[in-house]
């Protein structure tokens, strides 16, 4: 039996941890190869090998990196499949728009969006000569919904990346390349345990909106990253990926008394 990635080739950003490190194994389960960019020196070599894969140093806010990231994934596996641009940050510097500074909304915007411009524009001409590519970039559940636990530069970005992504998937449907972005809902990795070990109250206040009464595990949401960058996912383009547990479309959560 083959898995559903075989043959494949996978650049993955912010493959060190959380969800891209889950994204990274559930890929080569699936028969794929993985090329990790990321900034983590320390980790990125003991995962690559780990997984029979390929670690390059990589600021995805640096368009020479992001650059030589493919390049090194077409030069040493001979293709570029898949992008998986998921590389991201949520500072606490960055929170609501009267308390956040021009510097944290301009280091969020770099990281988390211009580096979702800069890894599409890299991929793109791979995928472009290849006739296929499938693309997925990492917004969140906050480009849809508005919360008033503010991060602005964050769900500003996000907003971006989600808008960026649908633009890019219908003008390249027509190329065998598809483009989707991803919409976690809150997930249990290092970004959102730091946020909320600082902010218990905040923690509890966003898990009483998700109806499964849980956060997402990064393997969970690692399965749809898989399926898009899959041929299973061949007519899904230019969509909000939602993998949120039905946070964003929940008016009113259940009660366990609701039950008896
Ligand atoms: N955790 C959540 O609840 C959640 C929800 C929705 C969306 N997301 C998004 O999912 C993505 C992954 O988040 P996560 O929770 O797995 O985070 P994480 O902190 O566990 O992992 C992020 C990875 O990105 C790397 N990274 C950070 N800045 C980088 C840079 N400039 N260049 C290269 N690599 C860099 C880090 O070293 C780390 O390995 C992010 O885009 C995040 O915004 C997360």
């Amino acid at each position: 039996m083959t898995g559903k990635l075989e043959g494949k080739v996978g650049v993955i950003t912010g493959g060190c941890s959380g969800i891209g490190l889950a994204t990274a194994r559930k890929f080569v389960a699936e028969g794929a190869r993985v090329v990790i960019g990321d900034l983590d020196n320390v980790n990125g070599p003991r995962i690559a090998e780990e997984l029979g894969g390929s670690f390059l140093r990589t600021d995805v806010t640096d368009q020479a990196e992001v650059e030589a990231l493919f390049a090194h994934a077409k030069a040493t596996f001979g293709s570029v499949d898949i992008a998986f641009n998921n590389a991201g940050i949520s500072p606490p510097d960055d929170d609501s728009i009267l308390k956040t500074g021009i510097e944290a909304w301009n280091r969020v915007q770099q990281v988390n969006l211009t580096s979702v411009y800069l890894c599409c524009k890299a991929a793109l001409p791979y995928m472009l000569e290849q006739g296929a590519g499938s693309i997925i970039n990492t917004a969140s559940f906050v480009a849809l919904m508005g919360a008033a636990t503010s991060q602005i530069s964050y769900t500003a970005s996000k907003g971006g990346v989600l808008a960026m992504t649908r633009e890019l998937g219908v003008q390249f449907a027509g190329k065998g390349i598809r483009v989707n972005a991803l919409c976690p809902g809150p997930v249990n990795t290092p970004l959102l345990q730091e946020l909320f070990a600082t902010d218990p109250e905040r923690a509890a206040r966003r898990l009483i909106h998700i109806p499964m009464g849980r956060f997402a595990e990064p393997e969970e949401v690692a399965n749809a990253v898989a399926f898009l960058a899959s041929d299973e996912a061949s007519f899904i383009t230019a969509t909000e990926f939602l993998v949120d547990g039905g946070l964003s479309h929940a008016y009113v959560t259940p009660l366990e008394s609701d039950f008896e």
